[in-house]
Formats: structure tokens, C-alpha cells, sequence
């Protein structure tokens, strides 16, 4: 194996290079991370760019087996924002001058609710001039809806594949054709064959996942050839089935750093994507997002649910923000986001360099 350093120099790695450098402790942890804030900046520069996030219906007919909002939690009490709400969501990021928003919901794919979001889609263009751009996640769907939705105005999708080793995926989903890895690696390719902007990620530290899992994921990130990657530690839930697991894995602290090494590496391999910086992160470090913004990601999700429903968006524990109403939340990202040396791209779409190529 060639030395840390040399490796550093790579353009092209290996298997067992990407998990050297997720290994990677004290010093070389430190080369990691200064190595990947220099290919960000030269490559696609220091602005971050906002996406809204509205979460707009809790209702989820899957039973992912980590997930809080899971069907069978039935201690969720289950929401759908209204079309005011959600468009007043929006007119705040456009008037804000994000440049694009992000509908994120549980999966559902009945006709009404198909031809609900069509409708979002058109309106949210309507009132914003179409100069929101606008991120789905909705789950996985058949490629006729998501060709409807791309029709519509929707040009960038958010479908995490959430571990790329198939056993992995196996244990932290119920078994059923419904919940099964085949069947999302197919919506991943249809969202791509409809001409999406795609995004995908993984959860990082979870039951069963070995650091080798985590480097084949990042080179099924390139080998998809995705556009935008949003990934953060896994956080566990006590009202989900995976909870039991809890004293098998990593600390959170272990979790969280593994993350961050993650988002460094995959700058490395490739540097001219979109990388989130997960919200998760800031379920574990209060300043774990703007840690990311500083060592590799380029994305910051705001989020602009309405305050009522965010306790009952609890995909896990401790998540962030719960009762900051969105300016609040625009105030205190700015700061943060000047702290982490970084420029807030405003009023821009900041679209992935890696899909105009
Ligand atoms: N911990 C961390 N992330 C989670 N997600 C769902 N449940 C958890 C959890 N317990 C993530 C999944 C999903 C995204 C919307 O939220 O990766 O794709
Ligand atoms: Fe809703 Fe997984 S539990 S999509």
C-alpha cells in the first residue's frame, strides 16, 4: 500500500485506498481534510448554496426499519401541509432569495397524490416566476410519475439508496418486493433515463455496515455517475426495530467523524458534484453541518417546514431546529456559514458543475 501522503495525490482510487482514507486518524485525518478544502475551492469555489426544505406530508406506506416516520409508528400523528402552507414555505425561500426549494415527503404513490404534487410543482413555478429551482423526494415512484413531475418543473431528485451493499440494505428494511434493493436501484435509474439532476446517499454507521461498505458506497456513487450526494450518520430511533441494535454500533461521536471523513473522501473522488451537508450532522454537533461546509459539501438545507409539524418529522432522534421559525433559522445559517469561511450563493440554482458538464 502506498504511503497516506501518496495517496492524497490520487485522482483515481481504489478499493482500499478510499478506506485508508476513511481510516484515516490524527495527522492524516488533518491532511485528509485540508486535501479536500482545496480541491472544493479549486474546483467549484467557496459558495454554498440554499435549498428550503419543506417536509410536507409525514404519511409514509413503507416500514424502513430505521426510519421514525415509519408506517407502523403509531406514535406519529400523521400530517399533510396544506397547499397555502407549502406555497407560503416557498414564496419565504424565493423571496429570500434561495434559489431552490426541496419537497420532501413520506412515500406515497396513490394518483391523488401524484397529481397533488403536479399541482405544487405548477404553482410553486407560478408564484416564484419560475425562478425556484425545485428538488424532489417523494420516494420511489413509477418513471411515468416521475416524468409527469419532471414535466411539471421538478429537475433535480433526491433518492438516498441508503446502503449500496444489497445485505446491508436486506436487514434495515422489512423483506417484501415493496421494500427491496432491486427495486430502488431501478427508480435510481429511471429518475437518470427521465433527466433528473440525481441525487442519492447512504446513513452512515449503521447496524451491520462495515468502513468497506462505506467505500463501496462512495464508488457507487461514481460509478451511477450521480450529481448530488446527501449523506449523514445514522441516528437511532427508539420507536423503530433497528433501536435493539443500538449497543452493536459506533458511538455517535465515531459515527459523526466517520461522516465527516465521508464527505472529505468523496470530494476526492469526485470533485465537481453537490454534497450536502446532512442536518443529521447537527443532530450529533451543533456546529456538525458548517464542520462539513468546511471540509468538502457545497449544499445547506434550511428547513422551512412549518414549526407545527416538525416534531412529527422525527426521522430520528434529536433532530435539529424543531421550533425555529425559518428566519430565525436564515439568521443564525449566515452566521454560521461566515464562520465556516464559505459565501451564501443567494438568489442562485447552483446546479451541480458535474451534471452541465
Ligand atoms: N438516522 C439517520 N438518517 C435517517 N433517515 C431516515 N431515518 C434515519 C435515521 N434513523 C434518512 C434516510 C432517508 C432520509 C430522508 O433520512 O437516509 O433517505
Ligand atoms: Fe417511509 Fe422508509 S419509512 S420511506
Amino acid at each position: 500500500m502506498k504511503p497516506f501522503t501518496d495517496i492524497l495525490q490520487n485522482t483515481e482510487y481504489s478499493h482500499d485506498e478510499l478506506v485508508s482514507l476513511l481510516n484515516a486518524e490524527g495527522n492524516d485525518r488533518q491532511l485528509l481534510f485540508q486535501k479536500a478544502q482545496s480541491v472544493k475551492l479549486s474546483t467549484i469555489g467557496n459558495k454554498v448554496y440554499f435549498r428550503g426544505l419543506v417536509e410536507f406530508s409525514n404519511i409514509c406506506t413503507k416500514d424502513c426499519l430505521y426510519c421514525g416516520i415509519r408506517k407502523s409508528n403509531e406514535k406519529v400523528i400523521r400530517y399533510e401541509a396544506t397547499d397555502e402552507e407549502i406555497l407560503e414555505a416557498c414564496q419565504f425561500a424565493w423571496k429570500n432569495r434561495f434559489g431552490s426549494v426541496v419537497l420532501q415527503s413520506g412515500e406515497i404513490s396513490s394518483p391523488a397524490f401524484v397529481k397533488r404534487v403536479d399541482l405544487l410543482l405548477r404553482k410553486i413555478k407560478e408564484i416564484s416566476n419560475g425562478e425556484l429551482g425545485i428538488t424532489l423526494s417523494c420516494g420511489e415512484q413509477t418513471i411515468e410519475t416521475y416524468r409527469q413531475w419532471r414535466e411539471n418543473g421538478a429537475h433535480r431528485y433526491l433518492l438516498r439508496i441508503e446502503s449500496s451493499n444489497p445485505e446491508v440494505y436486506r436487514k434495515i428494511h422489512p423483506k417484501n418486493d415493496f421494500h427491496s434493493f432491486d427495486r430502488r436501484l431501478q427508480a435510481l435509474k429511471d429518475l437518470k433515463a427521465t433527466g433528473y439532476q440525481l441525487g442519492t446517499g447512504v446513513m452512515i454507521g449503521l447496524p451491520f455496515q462495515a468502513i468497506e461498505d462505506l467505500a463501496d458506497d462512495l464508488l457507487f456513487f461514481k460509478q451511477i455517475d450521480v450529481d448530488m450526494v446527501g449523506m449523514g450518520p445514522y441516528i437511532e430511533h427508539e420507536d423503530t426495530p433497528l433501536y435493539k441494535f443500538r449497543k452493536t454500533i459506533k458511538t455517535k461521536q465515531e459515527r459523526f467523524d466517520l461522516a465527516l471523513k465521508m464527505v472529505a473522501t468523496l470530494r476526492l473522488l469526485m470533485p465537481d458534484i453537490n454534497i450536502a451537508a446532512a442536518t443529521a450532522l447537527q443532530a450529533i454537533d451543533p456546529a456538525g453541518r458548517e464542520k462539513a461546509l468546511t471540509i468538502g459539501a457545497n449544499i445547506l438545507m434550511p428547513n422551512l417546514t412549518p414549526c407545527d409539524y416538525r416534531k412529527e418529522y422525527q426521522l430520528y432522534e434529536d433532530k435539529p431546529c424543531l421550533d425555529e421559525d425559518a428566519e430565525l433559522c436564515r439568521n443564525c445559517l449566515e452566521a454560521r456559514i461566515e464562520l465556516s469561511g464559505c459565501e451564501i450563493g443567494y438568489g442562485e440554482w447552483g446546479d451541480s458543475k458535474h451534471f452541465l458538464k
